[in-house]
């Protein structure tokens, strides 16, 4: 009896301080602030407006707003995706300046489809690894990347690296702009952007659905305040490990530094989709992806599309669309404003075809997709340095160089 008492008090006493230890720490401890309820109420619940002081809102050269817009990514999908842009996007409001950052490769020559106005600083640049840390490993999770850990700090470069090149811009001309736009090249834009007349500076707007648990990040627009938070997808990382913020997917990582940031945002519908040669599942199992057809007619809000000759009727595509998680992949509209695609097989072969219907109907152009393939070195120098000499700003190779790599397939 004795001894089993002798036994259980120390143990009973090492238990105890055990258990206060490690719950200081998981609770109570600030650097684990973030990841459990009881820090929470110190960071701002971003779904609540949320002045901050001074707008920072410079007065507009003429009496309009100046707007930058940033595009990113890959060339892969522009004979698609270019011209939607530029009629959608880039030709919609006056004092629209474009800012362009994508790593070469052998579709960068495609851009020369981006020929017209307003276009400021292109930065296309050969891609190196970036460095991966105990931190980066930690905070982010690859899963569900279609190109691991490289491609999400690839990804975050690309946006982040944008951002600064309108930075730059405005100290060197010394305004501010009062929207930055952020998005992708492979976007396929169906209608024009919402009137900005009708948005709050105080908010960062991001396009609803495809949320994956966190905030959907393929399109994004506010102030130069809240666009910094926003935007800074590199530099914000330390602070949100030190938050406590852990195994984190792209869009999750974004919806946190909102929140680290204490800028609050809202979803509005964007009429663009992502143009993808991605075979996903049909319909789409929980924690799929959807995959809508281009010719949807609703906002599609950066989901995944392709040219589709499958398509769900009315009826099922409603009902698939009104099944998604909607902290997952739902698109962020009704179901019967898109149609789903069966996309378990590779583009049919007439994809061109299917394509050029929709396209022509939404640029109301006789002109169709234009067939890169059929370009030859000299024709495509030609025409890029056309569009080089467009950009007042060119820090990116040379046009002979970049035609002649995509000739090195
Ligand atoms: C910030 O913007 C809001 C709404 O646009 C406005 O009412 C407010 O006066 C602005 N605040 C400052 C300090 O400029
Ligand atoms: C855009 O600029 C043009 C020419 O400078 C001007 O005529 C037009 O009224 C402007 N549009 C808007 C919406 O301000
Ligand atoms: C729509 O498609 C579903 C699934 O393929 C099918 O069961 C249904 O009969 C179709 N409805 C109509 C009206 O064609
Ligand atoms: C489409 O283009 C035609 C001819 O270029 C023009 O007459 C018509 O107004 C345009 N329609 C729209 C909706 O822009």
């Amino acid at each position: 009896m004795d001894l089993k008492l002798r036994l259980w008090l120390p143990w009973t006493v090492m238990l105890v301080v055990g258990l206060a230890t490690y719950g200081y720490y998981l609770y109570l401890d600030p650097e684990s602030c973030g990841s459990f309820l009881g820090c929470r109420s110190s960071i701002v619940n971003a779904d609540f407006p949320r002045i901050e002081e001074g707008n920072e809102s410079t007065i507009p050269v003429n009496g309009e707003r100046r707007i930058a817009v940033c595009l990113v990514g890959g060339a892969r999908m522009f004979e698609i995706t270019g011209r939607t842009l530029r009629k959608h996007l880039l030709d919609v409001y006056n004092n629209t300046d474009v800012f362009l950052h994508s790593p070469l490769d052998k579709d960068s020559h495609k851009f020369s489809h981006l020929r017209g106005g307003n276009l400021r600083a292109a930065k296309i640049f050969v891609p190196s690894v970036l460095p991966e840390s105990r931190i980066t490993n930690e905070l982010i999770t690859a899963w569900g990347s279609p190109h691991g850990m490289q491609g999400l700090l690839q990804y975050f470069n690309l946006v982040e690296g944008c951002y600064g090149m309108v930075k730059q811009y405005e100290v060197k001309h010394k305004f501010k702009y009062d929207w930055i736009i952020r998005t992708r090249v492979d976007g396929f834009w169906s209608s024009r952007l919402p009137e900005i007349g009708q948005l709050d500076p105080n908010y960062y707007y991001v396009a609803a659905g495809n949320d994956f648990h966190g905030l959907n990040d393929r399109f994004g627009m506010g102030s130069p305040h809240t666009s910094r938070a926003a935007n800074m997808r590199l530099s914000l990382l330390p602070q949100m490990h030190k938050a406590g913020y852990r195994g984190l997917n792209s869009e999750s990582a974004y919806k946190a530094q909102f929140q680290i940031s204490g800028v609050a945002w809202k979803r509005i519908q964007i009429p663009f989709c992502i143009m993808t040669l991605r075979n996903e599942m049909y319909p789409p199992p929980p924690y799929g992806l959807l995959m809508l057809s281009m010719a949807s007619e609703g906002p599609m809000s950066g989901t995944y599309c392709r040219p589709c000759d499958k398509e769900a009727n009315a009826t099922f595509s409603a009902t698939i669309v009104d099944g998604c998680m909607r902290d997952w992949d739902w698109p962020g509209v009704e179901g019967n404003r898109v149609t789903v695609c069966d996309g378990r097989q590779p583009w049919a072969a007439n994809w061109r075809e299917i394509a050029d219907n929709v396209y022509k109907r939404h640029l109301n152009s006789s002109e169709g997709i234009p067939n890169f393939q059929s370009r030859t070195v000299a024709e495509c120098t030609r025409e890029m340095q056309e569009f080089q000499s467009q950009w007042e700003i060119w820090d990116s190779p040379s046009p002979q160089s970049i035609c002649q790599k995509s000739l090195s397939k």
